[in-house]
């Protein structure tokens, strides 16, 4: 049995799609496979790019897609996780994963994809009317505890894009920002928004590129609105940008399909094969060296991501979910490999360094420049972010320095 999926695709600057290609997913004895194919039109485009310049080249065969269930994965990463599934879900009931989800076109998915089941049928997208955040906080902890909801705020709850916490998109006039609201299952010993908006601080004020952030506080709740690098928002409409995430960006690569071992390392090694300048991978390390020295655990593939710049093609998007991991460990391990293992220890991050083209001098330095800034910086900058006494030494053991050594 063989089935269709229609993938369009905002072209840089245009605010309607236009039909790219079709993937036909095939069941065989081996599993799902998928097999993508630009449209002629598509390709006559001469503003055409690729959905993926490695995994879907414009030029060139495209291999057919054994892992992730078939699908490329650009096009995973158009398929909402947790929170939207769960909104959907409330919606419209269960789909089945993940082409349900994926055909039900959002405004707020993440990069430049929309799909449908058919060339003549232009993707449909869930639209919603505006609501205040303080509705939107009370629907999401209500959508928590399974309890009613309207449908119109349903509808403005579905993020379009990933993750497990609740969340939703909001728009002003500068830019469209992803509002993260607090959850019940967060740790109690500080609010998760506030700890997300005050790392999220320091890490630019250790020089990493990382997306704006703002902290509101909604009837004694916290919000981090994180703004969006997907999204321009100009005067007349909200320009896409492509997105590809760090998985995507391993299942490019036949050495990721045997071994499955995702390494800050292979990101950094893969990034110029999208199109990244050298700098990306400094900054690739910085930010591994950044999530060891707060104990960011969750620094998964997904974690991780490309944003496509018109000028240059795909780039480093602006870091983005950094949070210390609320549980005291020793030595941390992290959820992708920071050197030979995935300990978050000197030693180890400095193993990696060859692969972000960074000797061992230039490596040593950046791990000193950052446990410094952290050091001198960070009760300033948690306290300027409104944490109190109470809560600052409650973190200090996620801010000490990384220990040299360990398994
Ligand atoms: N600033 C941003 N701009 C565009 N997309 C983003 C941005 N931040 C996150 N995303 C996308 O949204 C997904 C979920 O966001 P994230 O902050 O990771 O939420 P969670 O805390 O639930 O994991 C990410 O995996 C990424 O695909
Ligand atoms: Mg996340």
């Amino acid at each position: 049995m063989t089935s269709d999926l229609y993938v369009w695709m905002f072209l840089p600057g245009e605010y309607r799609p236009v039909v790219a290609g079709r993937l036909s997913l095939s069941l065989t004895p081996a599993g799902r496979v998928g097999r993508f194919v630009y449209g002629k039109s598509y390709l006559s485009n001469k503003n055409a790019i690729p959905i993926d310049p490695v995994a879907l080249p414009t030029h060139g065969n495209i291999e057919p897609f054994l892992s992730l269930g078939g699908y490329p994965g650009a096009i995973m990463d158009s398929c909402p996780d947790r929170w939207g599934i769960k909104v959907i879900n409330r919606l419209l009931g269960e789909q089945p994963y993940p082409d349900g989800y994926i055909l039900l076109n959002d405004p707020g998915r993440v990069g430049c994809l929309a799909f449908s089941t058919s060339a003549d049928t232009p993707p449909e997208e869930l639209a919603s009317r505006e609501f205040e955040l303080e509705d939107l906080l009370r629907a999401s902890q209500l959508i928590e505890r399974n309890q009613a909801v309207d449908d119109e705020l349903l509808r403005a709850l579905h993020p379009g894009t990933g993750g497990a916490r609740p969340k939703c998109n909001i728009t002003d006039k500068e830019a469209v920002w992803i509002a993260k609201f607090p959850s019940a299952d967060d740790p109690v010993q500080i609010s998760t928004p506030r700890l997300e908006h005050a790392s999220m601080t320091l890490a630019k004020l250790c020089g990493i590129n990382a997306a704006e952030t703002r902290l509101l506080s909604v009837n004694g709740s916290d919000i981090c609105l994180v703004r969006r690098f997907d999204r321009v928002v100009k005067s007349d409409g909200i320009a896409r940008l492509g997105y590809l995430s760090a998985r995507t960006v391993f299942n490019s690569d036949p050495d990721f399909q045997r071994f499955k071992i995702a390494s800050y390392a292979r990101l950094s090694r893969w990034l110029s094969r999208f199109g990244t300048s050298p700098d990306g991978r400094a900054e690739l390390y910085r930010r591994m060296v950044f999530n060891c020295s707060v104990r960011n655990t969750d620094d998964h593939e997904l974690n991780h991501g490309l944003v496509f710049d018109p000028q240059c093609g795909y780039v480093l998007s602006p870091a983005f979910d950094i949070v210390p991991q609320m549980v005291p460990h020793r030595i941390y391990h992290h959820a992708m490999m920071t050197g030979e293992t995935a300990a978050g220890t000197f030693d180890n991050m400095l193993s990696a360094c060859a692969a972000f083209g960074l000797e061992k001098d230039q490596a040593v330095q950046i791990i000193y420049e950052i446990q410094s800034l952290i050091k001198s910086h960070w009760q300033d900058v948690f306290y300027e972010c409104g944490c109190g006494e109470e809560e600052i030494r409650y973190l200090e053991r996620y801010f000490s320095p990384v220990p040299l050594t360990g398994d």
